[in-house]
């Protein structure tokens, strides 16, 4: 039947309309509501940049406060949260972790599931950007043994995750202000990105009305993989493995690998669906990385000489630039995080932290989009034409 378009890994296809996040490919040019990320991430916080996500237009001051109110009234989880979590093995991945609890989320909130309702629509994109931290940061204590740390509403957002991560009950914490700005920076440069695997999740999944925290927990699921947010953890675990392996003296070889289509070896952290030029959150992650490794003392940090290299070899390399492969947000974002003191296996859940925010837009955008229908793809049909049953 030759009457659809066929197109696997929807390469060409446009699954909806949209005016939050646009990308030039070609260009590298990153845009959240038409303002170029590169002003985004010196100018804002994340806090800022997920109004101006939510909303289509950057806050004023009071509608600033205003929203920074409304997410710290939400930013605790219903105790039981503690009980569910207690079912997961201590050594469980924190993204099987996160898949659970975000969607387990949705028998606290029965009025997510009227999405019909706009207000209820709001509350529960606002009780996910608030919780959000707070079950990262349960999911990591519950990893090392510590008792969770309640959320401080007269921290920034990220000052606060930051000190329910680190804190503990016996020592008094204090937010370190280049590894909150660090931090923030992560969080503006992961805030959305289109129609990505996971956002295309939570569209997919959302479009049969399901409520949002069963959607988001699709798009978490999503994300995990290695193709995409688990590029972050897939790609520390490279670069540790290479250190461990000869450091930058074998770089050469690990490129040859690499190239080696049979060695199913590919460079983590590099290559894109839609940047064929470098991807601009990977530049200022790069710039970031310099920055906090700098202010943390932190300048001869082996990985960080290691991704240069690899990055220098690789940009000149015939293959990578026939093939327009670039380093991406992942290729630098795990060297900041694990100089900050993140653990590799909570990279991706950091992430998923901050995409929470395109997510539930691009949800909510399509909720209210006059042309929205029920997501249902066809397919080309392979198989058998119609046979007769005849025992085997
Ligand atoms: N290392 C080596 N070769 C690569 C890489 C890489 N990282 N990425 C792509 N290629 C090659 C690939 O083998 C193919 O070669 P050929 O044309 O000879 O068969 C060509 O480049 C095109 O790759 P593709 O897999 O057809 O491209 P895609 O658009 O389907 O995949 C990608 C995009 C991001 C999944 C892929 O580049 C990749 O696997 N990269 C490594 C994982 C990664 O860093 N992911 C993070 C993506 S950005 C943030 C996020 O979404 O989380």
């Amino acid at each position: 039947t030759g009457m659809f378009t066929y197109d696997p890994g929807f390469m060409s296809t446009a699954s909806c309309q949209s005016s939050i996040t646009y990308i030039d490919g070609d260009k590298g040019e990153l845009l959240y509501r038409g303002y170029p990320i590169e002003q985004l991430a010196v100018n804002c916080d994340f806090m800022e940049v997920c109004y101006l996500i939510l909303n289509g237009e950057l806050p004023t001051p009071e509608q600033k406060a205003d929203f920074d109110r409304q997410v710290t009234l939400h930013t605790m989880v219903n105790e039981q949260m503690q009980f569910f979590m207690r079912g997961f093995r201590r050594d469980a991945h924190p993204m099987a972790v996160l898949t659970g609890l975000v969607g387990g989320m949705s028998a606290f909130y029965h009025d997510s599931t009227d999405i019909t309702n706009e207000r209820h629509r709001h509350i529960s994109a606002i009780r996910l950007i608030a919780k959000m931290p707070t079950l990262v940061a349960m999911a990591y204590k519950y990893t090392v043994g510590q008792p969770y740390i309640y959320p401080q509403n007269d921290l920034s957002y990220t000052g606060n995750f930051l000190r329910m991560m680190f804190a503990t009950p016996c020592e008094p914490y204090v937010v370190n202000d280049v590894v909150e700005r660090a931090l923030d920076r992560i969080f503006i440069l992961h805030a959305d990105h289109e129609q990505n695997a996971s956002t295309s999740t939570v569209r997919l999944c959302g479009s049969s009305g399901t409520n949002p925290f069963a959607a988001i927990a699709a798009g978490v699921a999503c994300l995990w993989g290695p193709a995409h947010g688990g590029a972050n953890e897939a790609c520390l675990n490279m670069l540790e493995h290479l250190q461990a392996n000869g450091g930058v003296e074998k770089v050469g070889e690990f490129m040859e690998k690499v190239k080696d289509k049979n060695s199913g070896v590919r460079l983590m952290g590099f290559g894109h669906r839609v940047y064929k030029n470098y991807d601009p959150r990977a530049k200022l992650m790069q710039q970031t990385c310099k920055e906090v490794l700098g202010a943390l003392g932190l300048e001869k940090d082996p990985l960080f000489k290691l991704a240069m290299e690899l990055e220098r070899i690789a940009l000149e390399d015939q293959y990578f630039v026939d093939r327009k492969l670039y380093p991406n947000v992942d290729f630098y974002s795990g060297i900041v995080q694990r100089a900050i003191g993140i653990p590799t296996a909570l990279f991706t859940a950091i992430f998923a932290l901050a995409r929470t925010v395109g997510w539930i837009a691009q949800w909510n955008e399509m909720l209210s989009d006059p042309e929205y229908k029920i997501g249902r793809p066809r397919q080309l049909f392979t198989g058998y034409n119609s046979r007769e049953y005849k025992k085997a």
